[in-house]
Order: structure tokens, then C-alpha cells, then sequence
């Protein structure tokens, strides 16, 4: 076992990305190390590469964590979920709009109380590791507690997590709407206690156009200035009701995306959820702007929403940062491993184009890390990086089994694994170069 001091070391095949597979052949992209060794060090990666080579450099008294027949990832990053939504995933009969007001509203309400929000973020949390998930943008509710709760439950298990209180002050029942000036207190306070508190960071959210006034659009953008490291999420181009609604909130604006950069909430480190409806505008100024998109294929499915334009946005002539989301609770599963694959399928009915698993995969770990700004601490397996791996197992189930065997190469078994994969596919996660999540083995 490794020692408290999150020194330790993992053998197995591992792959990781050494470039951008948007941008030249998907093989050209990944390295892929067949019998590899990692050494961490203090909870980064201090040495990988081919387990002959490095196997002198295991420190005395580590012992080698053995992954025979496994395959090792960077952990996955969600970089679109709600986690007061986990009692409403599966909710059944509604789109966008009412599905808010019926089930997700009443229970947002509910963490208003420290103890149910953190019985939450607990069952949340573990919910992630269990999907090898290291890393989420994740919105809390209006109530400081529900933030205060979700950090205290990442800080206990060394997660890096970004996360913030959610902005409402209008379009919203009473118990859930906060004011411009309260929302801005309260955003700064919580600011100034967990962002870049360990591993933690904070993300100003007000969760979209519909439910902010100019006036609490106005405060998020002073705040998101406030410091230059901050992030921001919020919801773009969802659904066609939403979107004539934002017109008549917002009749002077030229365009929803406009709302947002008006208030000075477009740039580098804003997360936009969903972004469906998009003009070539739209994609042009989140280029210029280095913002991020947030693909949510389950969520975008359930709740008919319509289907991402992948390839329009990362087109290579102003590409667009996309990292994917599972957007629970409308979203259908906590897997990026389904994520991935319901991307695949989404990209073939929005515009005939194939993603590549290697691209998929990209997507979940180091383009998403890229997109977050925070591609020198996660998303890769490489010497300074931070610990956070998952553990894949491509014999996890008997038709994993039979199918996996078949495969030629790795695009193929990344391919399997993300059309057949879940969390059964999560043998062991590791946070911070400790194990924080292993498989019970079958009886
Ligand atoms: N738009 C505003 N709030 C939400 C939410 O909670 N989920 C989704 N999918 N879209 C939203
Ligand atoms: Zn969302």
C-alpha cells in the first residue's frame, strides 16, 4: 500500500496524450506505453515510462501496484454537473423549462440544511471516483451552505474540484432566489475561503440568462474579474423555449451569447453548458474569446434539447475549447465512459462526422484539461503532473470480454470501451497519488 505521504507506484499499460488528435492523425496523438511504470512522488507524478527502465528508480519500501490486463488513464474530467441534482436523475416527461420547475427547483430547496447537502455531496462524490471521474465543474445551489458542504466533502478526499454557488434572482421560486448584492457577498466570501484552498477552485455561477437580472449578470462579471485565476459556468443555447424567452429578457442584446459578454462573462475560464444552438458567430466569438463549451450529450438526449455541432466547433480554422459533461441530473449517467459514447452517436445524426475514440477520449481527459486552463496540473500522465488516474478494465463484463479480445488496436478497444464501458469498466481511482476508489471484486 502506498504510504501516507502519497508516495507510491503503478504497473500496468497506460496511455496518454502527447497532442491534440483534432489536429493531426488521432494514433499521432496518444502515446501508448505497453508495460509502463508511474512513480509518485508527495501525490505527483515524478517518473513514467516503460516499467524496465524505471523499475530501478522504485524507492525502497514502495511496493509496485500491479495492473496486469488493465488500462490506464489520466482520471476523467466532467467539466459540466450538478451534484443537488443526483435525487432527480431519471425524472421523467419534461424538456428544459418545466423539468426545472417541477423536479429540480423543489429539490434545490432542500440544501437549505448543512446536513442533507453534505449527506449529498458525499453519495456525489463517490458516485465520480466510482465512474473514474478526478475532476468536475460543479454547480452547488443559491444556499452558500450547499457550496460550503461540497467542498468540505472534496477537501476529506484530495479531489482538485471546481465549484460554485448558483446565481437566481429572478424566474425563481422565493426560497430560492438570492438578490445582485447577496449574491455578489456571498460568491466573494466563499471566494475567499476555499478558491485555491488545497486543491480547490471556484467558479462564479449563475446558472443562465433566464434566472439573473442585468443587474446580477453585472456583479458575477465583477467578480469573475476580481481575480485572474477564477472560472465561470453557466447555460448556453439549450433549448428553443429558452432561448425566445432570453429574447425578451434581453431584446437589446444581439444574441444570447451577447447577454453573457455584455456583463463581461465571456473569456478564458467561463464554461458554457450545452451550447446547441449556435451560430457561426457564436463559434467565431468563443474562439476569439477562449472560452469553453461544455458538450452534454445524455442530457441533451433526455431531455430532447437537440444534438451539439462537435465538429462545427472544433473546426480547425477557429477551433473552440469543448470539454464533455454529464450534466446530471438531466443528464442520464455519471460515466464519461457513456459520455464518450453518446458523443459519438450525437456527432453522426448533428453532422455525419465519425468521432474518433482517440478524440473522445482526448475530450475527457487532456483536451478538456486544455480547455479549463489547467493543463499543467491534470489530464495527462507525465513527470510534474498530478496523481489523478483511473484504472480501466476492458474485460469487465463477458461481452466486454469477448469483444475486447478481438481488438486489433488501441483505437479499438477505446472505441469498445466507450461504447460498452461504465463504471463496471472503473477497476481502482486514484486521487492525489492515493487509491480513493477500488472495484469489490465479484463474489
Ligand atoms: N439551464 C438552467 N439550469 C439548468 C439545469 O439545471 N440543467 C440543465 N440541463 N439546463 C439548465
Ligand atoms: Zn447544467
Amino acid at each position: 500500500m502506498p504510504s501516507s505521504s502519497r508516495t507510491a507506484a503503478l504497473r500496468g499499460r497506460f496511455v496518454t496524450f502527447t497532442g491534440n488528435p483534432f489536429t493531426m492523425p488521432p494514433e499521432d496523438a496518444l502515446h501508448v506505453e505497453e508495460d509502463g511504470l508511474i512513480l509518485i512522488e508527495n501525490g505527483k507524478i515524478s517518473h513514467c515510462g516503460a516499467y524496465d527502465a524505471l523499475r530501478a528508480k522504485v524507492p525502497e519500501g514502495v511496493t509496485v501496484t500491479h495492473y496486469p490486463d488493465s488500462l490506464i488513464s489520466a482520471g476523467f474530467i466532467d467539466t459540466h454537473v450538478h451534484y443537488p441534482q443526483l435525487p432527480v436523475i431519471a425524472s421523467w416527461g419534461e424538456q428544459l423549462l418545466e423539468w426545472l420547475q417541477q423536479y429540480v427547483f423543489p429539490t434545490e430547496a432542500k440544501f437549505s440544511s448543512p446536513e442533507f447537502a453534505q449527506a449529498i455531496a458525499r453519495a456525489f462524490l463517490q458516485e465520480l471516483l466510482r465512474n473514474g471521474t478526478t475532476t468536475a465543474a460543479v454547480y452547488c445551489t443559491v444556499h452558500p451552505e450547499s457550496v460550503t458542504a461540497f467542498f468540505q466533502e472534496s477537501e476529506k478526499l484530495g479531489t482538485r474540484m471546481i465549484a460554485g454557488k448558483v446565481l437566481m434572482d429572478r424566474n425563481a421560486p422565493d426560497n430560492l432566489r438570492d438578490t445582485a448584492q447577496q449574491g455578489f457577498d456571498e460568491s466573494q466570501k466563499l471566494i475567499e475561503t476555499w478558491h485555491n484552498k488545497g486543491r480547490q477552485l471556484y467558479a462564479i455561477t449563475p446558472r443562465f440568462a433566464i434566472t439573473s437580472t442585468p443587474e446580477q449578470l453585472e456583479c458575477a462579471g465583477a467578480l469573475f474579474h476580481s481575480r485572474d485565476d477564477l472560472f465561470m459556468q453557466t447555460h448556453l443555447a439549450e433549448n428553443e423555449d429558452e432561448i425566445a424567452f432570453v429574447k425578451t429578457l434581453f431584446p437589446e442584446r444581439s444574441s444570447y451569447l451577447d447577454v453573457y459578454d455584455k456583463a463581461g462573462l465571456v473569456g478564458p475560464r467561463a464554461i458554457f453548458g450545452h451550447a446547441i444552438h449556435m451560430h457561426e458567430h457564436d463559434f467565431q466569438q468563443c474562439h476569439d474569446t477562449h472560452c469553453t463549451l461544455a458538450h452534454c450529450p445524455t442530457s441533451n438526449l433526455f431531455l430532447g434539447s437537440g444534438a451539439f455541432r462537435l465538429f462545427d466547433a472544433v473546426d480547425p480554422r477557429r477551433p473552440v475549447n469543448v470539454g464533455l459533461g454529464t450534466d446530471i441530473g438531466a443528464g442520464t449517467s455519471f460515466s464519461l465512459l457513456s459520455t464518450m459514447g453518446e458523443a459519438y452517436k450525437v456527432s453522426l445524426m448533428a453532422g455525419k462526422q465519425r468521432l474518433h475514440a482517440i478524440q473522445a477520449f482526448w475530450l475527457a481527459t487532456a483536451g478538456a484539461a486544455q480547455a479549463l486552463h489547467l493543463d499543467d496540473k491534470i489530464g495527462t500522465i507525465a513527470p510534474g503532473m498530478e496523481a489523478d488516474l483511473c484504472v480501466l478494465d476492458p474485460a469487465a463484463t463477458s461481452l466486454l470480454a469477448l469483444r475486447t479480445k478481438e481488438c486489433a488496436s488501441m483505437a479499438d478497444l477505446l472505441f469498445v470501451l466507450m461504447t460498452l464501458g461504465d463504471d463496471r469498466s472503473v477497476k481502482a481511482t486514484w486521487v492525489d497519488g492515493r487509491p480513493v476508489y477500488v472495484r469489490p471484486e465479484a463474489v
